[in-house]
């Protein structure tokens, strides 16, 4: 159906002749009263306090104001400009998630695995992250599951080749296991992991002199590897986590994988699931070269 758009524009012309008639005789008015009594000041009172020019600033003010009120509004372009514009709370991004009470890392050594894709499954729908240490020797074949894990938010950390015992190897030996995985997990996935747990959490002062890097240890120990019992896990995790506590279990074993899953469903009203070097960034120590860590603590004030 074809529109017809009245035509205004005589009408606005007309208008504004008026309105400029107008202006100018309440000018005249006003400048005559200022002269025969100077009550102009008290009879207005918008008239602003001041200097000699204040009068003319409000006449100019107002007759702005005047012109501004009957200029005409822009007609509509077409059927899209009628449409109300979307309202500033549905253009606004989501609110990020009220921070929970308390927040913990589960780390998932040794793998990856073949289990670790159903672990990444259930980290996705509890939008929880974690970290992997994982062993150099294991990416070969395994790249997609570490670019997911890079992908979906987790971190990457390094747990050697080849799971050797530290102790009996040379500073040469041991920063070659380090490197070599740091290449291959690089190569995988484009980045170069920088936390390195190194196997059984030997931190003696040869590894130390070894490694410049942050050496991640834990705080929390089910002992997963020994149990290999799903409920016997959860309930050594939940016995003992608190707040800030880095969580140790393998993504190498099914039963660990689902103490994972359920541990994520007991304390999900609780604790946010973050990785390491988040949860040392929240309590306001973020991770330094050649420091070990454990735990991490309560997030810092500024924090929250
Ligand atoms: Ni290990």
């Amino acid at each position: 159906m074809a529109q017809y758009v009245k035509p205004r524009a005589p009408f606005r012309m007309k208008k504004q002749v008026h309105l400029l008639l107008l202006a100018t005789a309440l000018l005249l008015a006003v400048q005559a009263a200022f002269l025969l009594g100077g009550t102009v000041r008290k009879a207005s009172p918008t008239l602003p306090d001041g200097g000699p020019n204040a009068l003319e600033l409000l006449l100019k003010k107002q007759a702005a104001e005047k012109q501004e009120e009957n200029d005409p509004k822009p007609e509509p372009a077409g059927p899209e400009a009628a449409e109300p514009a979307p309202s500033v709370q549905e253009e606004a991004a989501e609110p990020a998630p009220e921070p929970k009470p308390a927040r913990i890392a589960l780390t998932f050594d040794d793998g990856p695995s073949a289990y670790t894709s159903r672990l990444l499954d259930g980290l996705a729908e509890h939008g929880a992250k974690a970290t992997f240490f994982v062993l150099g020797s294991r990416v070969s074949g395994r790249e997609e599951l570490l670019n997911r894990m890079a992908a979906e938010g987790h971190e990457i950390g390094n747990h050697s080749w080849s799971h050797p015992q530290f102790k009996n190897m040379s500073e040469g030996g041991i920063s070659g296991e380090i490197v070599r995985t740091a290449d291959a997990i690089e190569k995988a996935c484009g980045k170069r992991p920088y936390l390195v747990r190194p196997p059984y959490g030997d931190v003696s002062a040869v590894v130390r002199r070894a490694l410049g890097e942050p050496l991640i240890l834990w705080s929390v120990d089910p002992r997963d590897w020994s149990l290999r019992n799903t409920d016997k896990v959860v309930d050594a995790v939940l016995s003992k986590v608190s707040d800030g506590d880095i969580v140790l279990l393998h993504d190498i074993y099914s039963t660990s994988v689902d103490a994972a899953l359920a541990v994520l469903d007991r304390l999900a009203e609780e604790y946010d699931f973050v990785t390491v070097s988040q949860l040392f960034e929240e309590a306001g120590t973020p991770l330094a070269e050649g420091n070990r860590y454990s735990q991490a603590g309560p997030r810092t004030a500024a924090q929250e």
